[in-house]
């Protein structure tokens, strides 16, 4: 089986929605990350709304968290 070349990769794919309950995309998250410099969850649910319902997306955050970490200081945050 071939993979599509336009297949969307799930840890890259901006438009893709994290947060169902708030409709809050990766993009709008990232950028909290990012430009913001947000380090938890409960910073993340503040600024942008992600995480403020059922909390299914909270394990997804703390993944964009952790990885944001990985990526750009090397480290690894301890949960
Ligand atoms: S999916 Fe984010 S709070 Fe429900």
């Amino acid at each position: 089986m071939q993979i599509p070349e336009h297949s969307h990769d799930p840890f890259t794919d901006h438009d893709q929605i994290v947060c169902r309950c708030l409709k809050v995309r990766l993009s709008t998250i990232a950028e909290a990350i990012e430009v913001c410099g947000l380090t938890s969850v409960r910073e993340i649910k503040c600024a942008t709304g992600a995480g403020d319902g059922c909390t299914c997306c909270h394990a997804r955050i703390r993944q964009l968290l952790r990885q944001h970490v990985v990526e750009h200081d090397g480290a690894v945050l301890v949960p």
